[in-house]
C-alpha cells in the first residue's frame, strides 16, 4: 500500500516513522501547508529525495498512491479528508475525527457518498494490556461500574495551554474512547463538571468529572486533572472495573490485576499508531474488521462534546439530544449535494452510526 502523508508536525513525525518502518506500507510522499515542514520532517527520517506538496489529492494523483494518512490539525481533517475520500482515496485519520459532531456526521456521509473507507486512528485501542483488560471485563460477566483517574502535570506549552476545555477535547477522548470498548456498550447519557484549580497554568479548565450512563446500564466515571503534581498515573490513566463475578485494575502500562473469574490470554493488537496503521492496511487488502470506521468513532467524539455541554449548562445531557442537534447542524452546514442527500436520508443520526 502506497500512503500520502498529510501533516508533518508532531504526530506527524510520528506516522512518517511508523509508516517507514512497516514493510507492507511504502511512503509515496508528504504534504504540509509549509513546504519547509514537510521536507525537514522527511530529511529528519533519512528519505530527503521523497515527492512533497501542499495539497493531499494532488500528491497523492502525482505519485499514484492508494490511501492517504491525515494527520493535520484538527480543523483541518474535514476538508483534507473530504477531498481525499471523493477523489478515490481511502482515508486513515488521526483523532479526532473532527472539531464537532456535526463535522463528524458529514464526514460519516461523505464515506457513504464517496464509497471510500474512512478510518479514525484512536491509537490507545492499540495496546496489549487494553485488549486483556477487555477480555477480563467479559470474564467478569455482567459489568456495574468503570473508573477511570487521569492525574498528570505535563507543561506543554503552545495552543494546549490556550484552549478551552483542554483536558475533556484533547485528552479524555482517549480514556471514553476506550471505556466504550471495554465495556462493549454505548453512551446513553452524561453529568460533568469541569473546573480549573488556582494553581493551573493552563488557561481552558484543565480539571473534570464526568458521569456517563451506558447502554448497558453500567455507569463509566472519569476523574482527572492536567494539572495534579505528584502521584501521577500513566498517560493511559488508572482503571477499576466492577462486575457480577469479580473486580480488576488496570495501571494504564502494565497487564490488568484481577480479583474474580480469570480470562485466557488475549490476542497481541500491536502497539499505538503501528497496530492502527497494520489495521488499515488488513482491512483495505482483505476487509479484516477493525476498530474506528467513523461510524463506530462518532459516538466517542460525542461523549466529549456532551460533557462539554453538560459542564457549561450543569444539565445531564443525552447523547441522542447532542446527535440530532449535531444531525440539523451538518444538514445546515453542508455545501456538497451529494453528501447533503446522505444525510437527509437518515432517519436519526444514532441510526445512522449503528450501520
Ligand atoms: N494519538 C495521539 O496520541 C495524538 C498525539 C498528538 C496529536 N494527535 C493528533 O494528531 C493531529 C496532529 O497533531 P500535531 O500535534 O502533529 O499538530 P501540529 O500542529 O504539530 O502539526 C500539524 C501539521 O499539519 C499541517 N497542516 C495544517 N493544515 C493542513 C492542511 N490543510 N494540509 C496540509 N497540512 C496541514 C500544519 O502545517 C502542521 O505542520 C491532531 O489531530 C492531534 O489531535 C494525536
Amino acid at each position: 500500500m502506497r500512503v500520502v502523508l498529510v501533516g508533518a508536525g508532531g504526530m506527524g513525525k510520528a506516522w512518517l516513522a511508523t509508516i517507514l518502518a512497516d514493510p507492507a506500507v511504502e511512503l509515496a510522499g508528504v504534504v504540509d501547508l509549509d513546504l519547509d515542514v514537510a521536507r525537514s520532517a522527511l530529511a529528519d527520517a533519512g528519505v530527503p529525495d521523497l515527492p512533497v506538496g501542499t495539497d493531499a489529492v494532488e500528491l497523492a494523483r502525482q505519485t499514484g498512491a492508494d490511501a492517504v494518512v491525515n494527520v493535520t490539525v484538527p480543523q483541518a481533517h474535514h476538508p483534507v479528508t473530504t477531498a481525499a475520500l471523493f477523489a478515490g482515496y481511502p482515508v486513515l485519520g488521526e483523532k479526532p475525527v473532527a472539531p464537532t459532531v456535526a463535522q463528524a456526521l458529514s464526514l460519516v456521509a461523505a464515506s457513504e457518498a464517496s464509497g471510500k473507507p474512512f478510518v479514525v486512528s484512536q491509537s490507545r485501542r492499540y495496546n496489549a494490556h487494553a485488549e486483556l483488560f477487555q477480555a477480563q471485563a467479559r470474564a467478569l460477566g455482567d459489568l456495574g461500574s468503570l473508573a477511570t483517574e487521569f492525574f498528570k502535570a505535563p507543561h506543554f506549552g503552545g495552543f494546549r495551554e490556550e484552549m478551552d476545555h483542554v483536558l475533556l477535547v484533547d485528552m479524555a477522548i482517549h480514556q471514553f474512547d476506550l471505556a466504550r470498548f471495554l465495556l462493549e456498550a454505548e453512551p446513553v447519557s452524561v453529568y460533568c463538571e469541569e473546573f480549573n484549580p488556582p494553581w493551573s497554568w493552563y488557561a481552558g479548565a484543565a480539571s473534570a468529572a464526568a458521569v456517563f450512563e451506558m447502554s448497558s446500564g453500567a455507569r463509566y466515571t472519569f476523574t482527572g486533572s492536567w494539572c495534579a503534581p505528584g502521584l501521577e498515573t500513566s498517560w493511559n490513566g488508572a482503571w477499576r472495573l466492577s462486575g457480577a463475578a469479580g473486580s480488576a485494575t488496570w495501571d494504564g502500562d502494565h497487564d490488568p490485576v484481577v480479583e474474580g473469574a480469570q480470562a485466557g490470554p488475549a490476542a497481541d493488537p500491536g502497539e499505538g499508531i503501528a497496530g492502527s496503521l497494520a489495521a488499515f492496511t488488513r482491512f483495505l487488502a482483505d476487509g479484516t474488521p477493525l476498530w474506528g470506521e467513523v461510524h463506530d468513532n462518532v459516538l466517542s467524539l460525542a461523549m466529549v462534546e456532551a460533557a462539554v455541554e453538560s459542564a457549561a449548562t450543569g444539565a445531564r445531557v443525552r447523547l441522542d439530544d447532542v446527535l440530532d442537534r449535531a444531525h440539523a447542524q451538518a444538514v445546515a452546514d453542508e455545501r456538497r449535494d451529494d453528501v447533503l442527500a446522505v444525510l437527509k436520508g437518515w432517519g436519526s443520526a444514532r441510526a445512522a452510526l449503528r450501520r
